[in-house]
């Protein structure tokens, strides 16, 4: 039965749901099957609603459900108002919406604004109109360089590796900063302003709370010629005027959307997804006047260690204050490797590391891998997040101690920065995208009805959820309990830090007088008469001592969870 604290204060205050909510990011494709293809689908995650209430999420974002060729994962976007015909259909997505509301549970949906999909009808449009028409204007086509323009406009590489031109077959080369199915828009036309417009009306319409903006730093270009070179690129300064990154007209746009988030009661909310610079830079986007919150990567960069957790803590702390939104936590996406498998992995923390030709990354060879040890680091760390004030932004999978899939086939994989050698992880991001464990048996481990689109390990039985929501002890009984008992805490967004006299240990209070206590090293760590207190722990406390790895939550005085 849903907790009624839970309820009341997933109903309270529409307008600042999102400054302290744990939004569960779900990957639509890997979420649920429930018409057996392979592919998750809308319906699946009707299936699963109950799953999501008694989790104790405040909030689902779904990663792009749209009709898609799936050159990105669905990142690739052919039309955004409507639903992939494999994934539903648009009143699939209503009764998902309602479903979703009835538990009080908030819907966030991507919005995918600095490319398209190449099949999408306006750049179908543009291949056919030609050089020097209005449908061209809404991408970047140039003239190619060298004698005939066979070469590209410049030596410009793509976000996942290989060249950002791709020649059309009239000569004319566009721009793509991602695969070469995801044409970049121009944002200097109208149109595209416009049209966007519609989109954010139209997900508002059917009643979404927020949306999620995909590389929200990258929309706006200054491609005045003569372009740079790319080492030249490299040396311009990310201030505001860099020609491709984070430029300051971007947040023109944003005022505009926030005008239409705001014409909806309550008004519609937004995080950036934006790698940019400085902490500075990041509360633009963050701003009440703009989207209102961005995400904060870095601990997906971080290792294992107090002193990292507490200067990020801190930064980000100041940095909300700066734009007067509140901070966000993410330890794992569908971009990254889980951070089970960073902290499982000697001292590489999960980055890409080559070995002769082969890259060891996520999950890297079996040896290499101390599975336990990654899974109580990782629950170790999330409980800290969950104590802090902010919102957390947990993704699918993750509540079940889940680790990266590293042994996907080449031929299996689908990841585009995977075959095109980009920047992500030398294993691109399959490993984090394979369809979730419902049960330890049956068919695609009760994901679907058929095979799942990504092939999943056997040792994935483990962390199935039929088990381990039976099991009091598992890291889904762990983070339900603190999802649950979380809405006690998450009253003021401040904290205190407190003296442990040890680096590798953080203690913190929140103002209404819980303490978080986290040790990231190996010794316990003594908290004497406090221990009485503890009321959540991800590790078994042992008499007054907090064990290494450990993070516990102590309730005030007489407040029993
Ligand atoms: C964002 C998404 C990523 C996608 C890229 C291009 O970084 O999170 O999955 O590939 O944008 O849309």
């Amino acid at each position: 039965m849903t907790d009624a604290l839970l309820v009341e204060t997933r109903k309270a205050d529409p307008a600042t749901w999102w400054r302290q909510a744990a939004v569960y990011q779900i990957y639509p494709r890997s979420f649920a099957d429930a018409n057996g293809d392979g592919l998750g689908d809308i319906p699946g995650i009707v299936s699963r609603v109950d799953y999501l209430d008694d989790l104790g999420i405040d909030a689902v974002w779904l990663s792009p459900f749209y009709p898609s060729a799936l050159a990105d994962g669905g990142y690739d976007v052919a039309d955004y108002r409507d639903v992939d015909p494999r994934l539903g259909t648009l009143e699939d997505f209503d009764a998902m919406v309602a479903a979703l509301h009835a538990r009080g549970i908030r819907v966030v949906v991507d919005i995918v604004p600095n490319h398209t999909s190449d099949l999408h009808e306006w750049f179908q449009e543009a291949l056919a109109a030609g050089r020097g028409s209005a449908a061209r204007d809404r991408y970047i086509f140039r003239e190619g360089s060298g004698e005939n323009g066979e070469l590209p406009p410049t030596d410009w590489v793509s976000v996942f590796g290989g060249p950002a031109w791709e020649r059309v077959e009239d000569g004319q080369w566009y721009f793509h900063n991602f695969a070469t199915e995801q044409p970049d828009l121009n944002w200097d036309n109208p149109e595209v302003r416009e049209d966007f417009l519609t989109t954010l009306r139209f997900w508002s319409d059917r009643g979404v709370d927020g949306f999620r903006i995909d590389v929200a730093h990258m929309l706006t270009k200054d491609l005045t010629e003569p372009l740079p070179s790319r080492a030249e690129l490299e040396l311009i300064p990310q201030d505001g005027k860099h020609p491709l990154i984070d430029r300051d007209d971007v947040h023109e746009i944003y005022a505009e959307w926030r005008r239409v988030f705001d014409e909806y009661d309550p008004p519609r909310t937004a995080v950036a997804e934006a790698w940019v610079s400085t902490p500075e830079r990041r509360a633009k986007y963050a701003s009440a006047e703009g989207l209102g919150q961005a995400f904060n990567f870095d601990l997906l960069v971080a290792d294992f260690d107090a002193g990292q957790f507490r200067s990020i803590i801190a930064e980000n702390l100041a940095q909300s204050q700066m734009s007067g939104s509140s901070t966000t936590w993410v330890l794992s996406n569908h971009d990254v490797t889980r951070h089970a498998t960073r902290y499982g992995l000697p001292a590489l923390n999960g980055r890409p590391v080559k070995q002769g030709t082969e890259w060891v990354a996520a999950g890297g060879p079996e040896d290499r891998l101390d599975r336990e040890r990654g899974r109580r680091r990782a629950c170790a760390a999330t409980l800290l997040l969950l104590g802090l004030p902010g919102s957390t932004y947990l993704y699918q999978g993750e509540e079940l101690g889940l680790h990266e899939v590293a042994e996907i086939a080449p031929q299996e994989r689908q990841d585009p920065a995977f075959f095109r050698g980009g920047e992500f992880d030398g294993l691109g991001r399959d490993g984090c995208r394979v369809p979730l464990p419902w049960t330890a048996t049956g068919s695609s481990f009760g994901f679907g009805s058929g095979d799942a689109h990504l092939p999943q390990p056997a040792w994935f039985a483990e962390y199935a959820v039929d088990d381990e929501a039976a099991d009091p002890a598992s890291t889904l009984s762990l983070y339900r309990e603190a999802l649950r008992l979380r809405h006690r805490l998450q009253t003021d967004e401040r904290l205190e830090w407190i003296p442990t006299g040890r680096d590798d240990v953080l203690r913190f209070e929140r103002p209404n007088g819980w303490q978080i206590v986290a040790n990231f090293g190996t010794e316990p760590f003594e908290i004497g008469a406090d221990a009485e207190g503890i009321v959540l722990s991800s590790g078994t406390v042992d008499g007054r001592s907090v064990p290494g790895e450990t993070t516990v939550w102590i309730a005030p005085a007489g407040l029993v969870g």
